[in-house]
């Protein structure tokens, strides 16, 4: 090589270094503050010590990404332009806490990221010390280490407002509902509502047979007649707060009571008239997208749905312990695929799904469709000829 082509080398490397370090250079001072922050945060928030994942330093490689990735005016993309000592990019209250008595503590200016009308890059740059709080993975439904769950009460009243909130100030006055919480809607309007869908849906939403969304889930079903103890709901919850965020869920829908109890339970199929709640356990997940197949996900979320089911089995009702016929549960059991399904094993499923009521369907069974035509994982018996239940 000659010796000019080296030199020209050389020059490159040190411009190539001179301006990286233009870039992301930090005063003398600047460097002594940003130590010090640094090490503020780290000791404030030595509990959980989830902070070093939420602190991008210009030494970080995520560095510049994470700051260019809001700056839509480019003017302000130049090396330049003042660069923050450290970007915070906080996920807890705590790490926001952290992050103001830190800043001040050690005199650096904050500056919250805002987004494109940010015509003078206000949100991001500072003539003095200053570090940059982007809020853009902050979410108020989880805390580390503290077990939380969004609860949603959502009703239906048929009749006006007005009855409606009377009615709501005498039973649950602590909840403050007022007509701003209410949303007068006609009664078909309930089911998009329901699914959390747009209730001005057009026309087509309420004829269309495909659903708006679907998952792949796992669920179970439980009948309350008592209601749960505080320490019941805690462990529920704690549980729940195992998996990410709108992976778990648990509705409890009121059930019994007026004209469902007064129905006596043997006089349809269906007996659970008179709990009070009915019990919905599922947890949801994505599918493998190239064939749909279960994953390792899957089986941990099925495994997650049943320590769920067993927790919350201390508190339900039991012997025994009751199932929701409609949501079928092949946990519970199912029959043999050939051959005779005793009548011992088909009851594994049928108490729970139809309690007494059971037998008198299996005779109804044997006499309509002593063939067994229609059969399927969860189909009444057929009893051995000449034997009786
Ligand atoms: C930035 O680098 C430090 C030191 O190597 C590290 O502890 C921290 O986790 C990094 N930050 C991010 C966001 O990766
Ligand atoms: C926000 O979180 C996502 C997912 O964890 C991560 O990929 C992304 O880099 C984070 N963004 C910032 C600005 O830290």
């Amino acid at each position: 090589m000659s010796m000019m082509m080296m030199k020209l080398q050389f020059c490159l490397a040190l411009l190539l270094t001179t301006f990286s370090c233009v870039a992301f250079a930090l005063r003398a001072n600047e460097q002594n503050q940003q130590e010090a922050f640094l090490s503020c945060l780290q000791k404030k928030n030595s509990k959980d010590n989830t902070i070093s994942t939420i602190i991008h330093t210009p030494k970080n490689t995520s560095f510049k990404s994470v700051l260019d990735v809001y700056i839509q005016n480019t003017q302000f993309l130049s090396p330049e332009t003042p660069k923050p000592i450290a970007i915070l990019t906080p996920e807890t209250e705590s790490h926001i806490q952290t992050a103001i008595y830190c800043g001040k503590k050690y005199g650096l200016e904050m500056r919250i990221r805002s987004g494109g009308h940010d015509f003078e890059g206000n949100s991001y740059i500072s003539q003095v010390p200053f570090f940059i709080l982007d809020m853009s993975n902050f979410s108020v439904s989880p805390q580390t280490g503290k077990p939380t769950a969004l609860v949603i009460f959502a009703g239906v009243y048929r009749g006006g407002v007005d009855e409606f909130l009377a009615i709501m100030d005498e039973r649950f006055p602590e909840l403050g509902i007022t007509k701003k919480d209410c949303n007068v809607i006609r009664w078909i309007q309930y089911i998009p509502f329901h699914m959390a869908q747009p209730y001005e849906n057009p026309k087509e939403f309420y004829t269309s047979r495909v659903p708006p969304f679907v998952y792949a889930f796992s669920g179970k079903s439980d009948f309350l007649t008592e209601p749960i103890p505080e320490e019941g709901v805690e462990k529920i919850l704690n549980k729940i707060s195992e998996l990410p965020p709108f992976s778990a869920q648990m509705e409890w829908t009121c059930f019994g009571g007026g004209i469902m109890e007064k129905i006596p339970e043997s006089e349809t199929p269906f007996p659970h008239r008179k709990a009070s709640i009915m019990l919905f356990e599922m947890a949801n997940w994505t599918p493998n997208p190239d064939d749909g197949s279960s994953s390792d996900v899957a089986e941990a979320r099925k495994k997650w749905v049943k320590e769920l089911h067993d927790i919350v089995g201390d508190y339900v009702e039991k012997n025994p312990r009751a199932s929701y016929p409609n949501y079928r549960d092949y946990d519970l059991g199912i029959n043999n695929a050939n051959g005779e399904t005793t009548i011992e094993q088909a009851k594994k499923w049928g108490i729970p799904y139809f309690k007494d009521n059971f037998d008198r369907l299996v005779k109804v069974k044997n006499k309509v469709d002593p063939e067994n035509f229609f059969r399927n994982e969860q189909s009444f018996p057929v009893l051995p000829a000449h034997s009786e239940l």
